[in-house]
């Protein structure tokens, strides 16, 4: 197991947790937020300005590498970091969670499951053995059991029985893990708090290095992933790190740290960034509305960055004109602006106010508008 975490404070006003993860790739302070490089890019951003606007840790994709270019071409490379040039250090997810979210006609079996490519319609099959050899050909330094996510609605009988086939999964990919990749047991159980204890029971029991929560923000309200986060927190190891999977909004960042959430990762700042919305200090904005049409000033006047000198209302033209700049300079606003976000995060929890930082955060960004 070739991570540790240390906690070094518990925030006195919240109970939030500020530590230092030790990766072999780099030792990272947490809260973190991973940005997403789905397939061994951080859409738009070289590896240089990944580095930027990042703490380090950024996350790749087992199931689109496997598909696209073939993990042996990824290895053939030295794994992601030498196929990207990436220095810093990275997690793969397994796979599981496309498969159930791109795919459709898929067949859950014990094994694993079967389905058709979600573009070429293909034939395959993916299990927890495959998922784990690929994410060794892969080389991240933390990994992912691979899990089944079910839809948020589902019934109390399918997720219990889908959460049982997911804990002996868990089993069977640590059983099939020949490096010492960091493997993480993903805890699901959907809405029902029965089920979710049991999930982070039955991993604890299987000793992780880390553990993960999926199965949410899928659909559910924030109320639900509140509660849900609530339920999770004090029954989770306090020496291990505890990652939230695929959330990353703002205002979700900041309640999931006050629940004990140590890593996250989301695809919402580089995606949103591509379609003209952008995180700012003062709040979100959509670029292409009329507004900014004469609009001089930069896009946040509050956090200075490389592209700074650009005004709003050329970038608005940028989106206008389908120009690809335009999408590079609102990634890097919107990574920058959460990197920034968790850097205040863990200065509120290391002076023990990280709720008071909330409020204030909420004020200046909109939410309690
Ligand atoms: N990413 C976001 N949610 C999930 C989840 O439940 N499982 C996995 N493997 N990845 C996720």
């Amino acid at each position: 197991m070739a991570i540790r975490f240390e906690l070094l404070h518990t925030c006195k006003q919240s109970g939030a947790r500020y530590g230092l993860l030790h990766t072999p790739h780099g030792t990272f302070e947490t809260p973190i937020f991973m940005p997403v490089g789905t397939l061994a890019t951080v859409k738009t951003l070289t590896p240089e300005e990944i580095k930027e606007v990042s703490d380090g840790l950024i996350l790749g994709n087992t199931y689109h590498l496997w598909l696209q270019p073939g993990e042996d071409i990824v290895k053939a490379h030295g794994g992601i970091r030498g196929f990207m040039h990436w220095d810093g250090a990275l997690l793969t997810d397994s796979g599981g969670f496309q498969v159930f979210s791109l795919t459709d006609m898929r067949k859950i079996k014990e094994e694993g499951v079967y389905f058709k490519h979600h573009k070429s319609g293909e034939s395959l099959f993916l299990s927890p053995e495959k998922a784990i050899e690929i994410q060794e050909k892969l080389g991240a330094d933390i990994i992912m059991s691979f899990d089944e996510c079910p839809p948020h609605d589902a019934s109390y009988e399918y997720t219990r029985d889908s959460l049982a086939r997911t804990l002996r999964w868990a089993e069977r990919g640590k059983k099939a893990l020949t490096t010492d990749q960091a493997l993480f047991g993903i805890v699901q159980g959907g809405l029902y708090d029965d089920l979710r204890l049991e999930s982070a029971k039955k991993l604890i029991e299987m000793d992780f290095p880390g553990y993960s929560i999926g199965g949410l923000s899928v659909g559910e309200s924030k109320s639900e992933m509140y509660r849900i986060l609530d339920l999770l927190n004090p029954v989770m190891p306090k020496d291990k790190p505890r990652y939230l999977m695929g959330v990353g909004s703002p205002d979700d960042l900041v309640e999931g740290v006050i629940r004990g959430v140590d890593m996250f990762d989301c695809v919402l700042p580089t995606r949103n960034a591509r379609h003209g919305t952008a995180f700012t200090t003062t709040g979100k904005i959509q670029i292409r509305n009329k507004q900014f049409e004469w609009d001089m000033t930069s896009l946040d006047p509050n956090l200075q960055t490389p592209f700074s000198k650009y005004s709003k209302s050329y970038i608005r033209h940028l989106f206008k004109a389908e120009e690809i700049l335009g999408m590079r300079i609102m990634t890097y606003q919107n990574l920058a602006f959460l990197k920034q976000l968790m850097k205040e995060i863990r200065q509120a929890i290391l002076e023990d106010r990280l709720l008071d930082f909330k409020k204030e955060f909420f004020t200046r960004y909109g939410y309690l508008k």
